[in-house]
């Protein structure tokens, strides 16, 4: 969810605002309005050590290199023109196997694959702690493998999960991985069978930028407990807005949560969220349906994210000729009109993470009333706070794992 703090300011501000009731509304909105101070600051932290273990570590992740894909390019905050003049096949950022693979139908080439055995190749292992004060603490690649939290499965799936020790002291072990190729633009892919769903958990997949709120944050997925529709919501400097509060207008299919404003500053770490209509968009819902396809494209026409649930994948998907537009309408847009792509985001790595409790799913442990969510956790589990359901039962993780098979980066090659 976060770098920290993007995902924290989307979590809480959509779950305190729209579905707590009123005491619990103000709680967690203290809780959102006291972390909004010193969140940003201790987010630099966080995120500044991952890029200076990025430059330090590796001869073969070049993170910023050259290439003319837009992955690892700097590309001018002001304004963007998408990377037309490079070679396609010339993009070699990170450690993931990249592939040059083109289909003639397609302007939008891959420039990062991440699958099959090779799935981890590429990623940075986050172990500082949890910005978002979750009961979990991070390990690095070789305390998941041999804590057998990451694998690649015999279908050849990518599988994170957390520790399902029976009875923990305080945290339980968990994982969040973020890429080496950094992007501005460009078209991300993410096939998924299984994603983290259950009281306490709170997983995300998403995209951040340096400085935050500055380089801008894109949640794709993230909800908490037992949620079955997902909310995507973008996190901004003040000036980023969406232009209306209609679905109809904005051409999607989601709903606005709370506010236009996608400024954190200005919406104690709200921004823009958006829940989809979808019950089986995320958590037991996406389990139970085989899981599916998100999509987040951002390019000049502003920043969307796409939900196909398995059986609706459109095949230029499958095929990896990606054609956005002819795809049906996105799950949350967020036009290019009334912020400009290029100015409030730049810069992102991709990320994937899964906190237990903490400032969101711990927040609304009493609440009720979102999809999914119709008896409170805390009634469901007899815990009165989420923080000792997790250190009493441990059993009740085994459904907190992401299963993924693959993750593709694209870049618009003739734009
Ligand atoms: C993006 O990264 C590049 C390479 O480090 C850097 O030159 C550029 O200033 C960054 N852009 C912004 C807006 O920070
Ligand atoms: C930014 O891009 C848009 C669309 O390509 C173009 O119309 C506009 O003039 C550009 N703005 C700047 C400042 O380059
Ligand atoms: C909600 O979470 C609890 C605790 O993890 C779990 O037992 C229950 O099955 C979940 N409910 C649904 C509908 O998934
Ligand atoms: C919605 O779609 C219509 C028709 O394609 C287009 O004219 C309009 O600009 C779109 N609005 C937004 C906010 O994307
Ligand atoms: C991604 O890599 C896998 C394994 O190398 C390969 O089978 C697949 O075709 C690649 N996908 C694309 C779109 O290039
Ligand atoms: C949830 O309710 C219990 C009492 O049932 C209370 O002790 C606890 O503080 C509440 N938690 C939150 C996050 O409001």
């Amino acid at each position: 969810m976060l770098t920290v703090l993007p995902l924290i300011a989307l979590a809480l501000a959509p779950a305190s605002l729209v579905e707590a009731k009123s005491s619990f509304l103000t709680h967690a909105h203290k809780v959102a309005v006291k972390h909004s101070a010193g969140l940003a600051r201790d987010l630099r932290v966080a995120f500044g050590g991952v890029l200076v273990t990025q430059q330090t570590t590796s001869s073969n992740q070049n993170v910023y290199c050259v290439s003319s894909n837009g992955i690892g390019v700097s590309v001018p905050a002001s304004n963007h023109s998408s990377p037309s003049s490079s070679s396609p096949t010339s993009t070699t950022t990170g450690t993931a196997a990249p592939s040059s693979s083109s289909v003639a139908s397609s302007p939008w080439k891959a420039v990062q694959n991440y699958t099959g055995q090779t799935f981890f190749n590429g990623w940075d292992f986050y172990n500082l702690p949890d910005p978002t004060n979750g009961n979990v603490q991070y390990v690095d690649q070789g305390t998941a493998q041999s804590a057998g939290l990451i694998q690649i499965n015999s279908n050849g799936n990518a599988v994170m999960g957390v520790e399902t020790t029976p009875q923990v002291q305080s945290n339980r072990q968990s994982v969040r991985i973020t890429t080496q190729a950094i992007f501005s633009g460009g078209l991300v892919v993410m096939d998924a069978v299984h994603m983290p769903t259950g009281c306490a958990t709170w997983p995300a997949f998403w995209t951040n930028g340096p400085n935050w709120p500055a380089g801008g944050e894109i949640d794709i997925i993230e909800g908490v407990n037992n949620y079955t529709n997902n909310q995507a919501t973008i996190h901004t400097n003040p000036g980023c807005s969406l232009p209306s509060t209609s679905s109809t207008s904005l051409n999607m299919s989601g709903t606005l949560v709370a506010s236009t404003d996608c400024s954190a500053s200005e919406t104690s770490n709200q921004g823009c969220g958006i829940r989809s209509s979808l019950s089986n968009s995320f958590g037991s819902g996406f389990n139970g349906n085989g899981g599916g396809v998100y999509a987040m494209l951002w390019d000049n026409s502003g920043i969307k994210v796409f939900f196909f649930p398995r059986g609706s994948i459109p095949s230029d998907i499958s095929a990896g000729a990606p054609q956005p537009q002819g795809w049906p309408s996105p799950m949350a847009n967020f036009p290019a009109t009334d912020c400009n792509p290029y100015q409030f985001f730049n810069n992102h790595s991709a990320i994937f993470d899964t906190t237990l409790c903490g400032d969101w799913a711990g927040a609304v442990w009493n609440g009720t009333g979102v999809p999914g969510q119709d008896v409170s956790c805390a009634q469901q589990t007899g815990f009165s706070t989420c923080a000792a359901f997790v250190q009493a039962s441990g059993a009740s993780f085994s459904e907190a794992y992401w299963e993924v098979s693959s993750v593709m980066i694209y870049q618009n090659t003739t734009s």
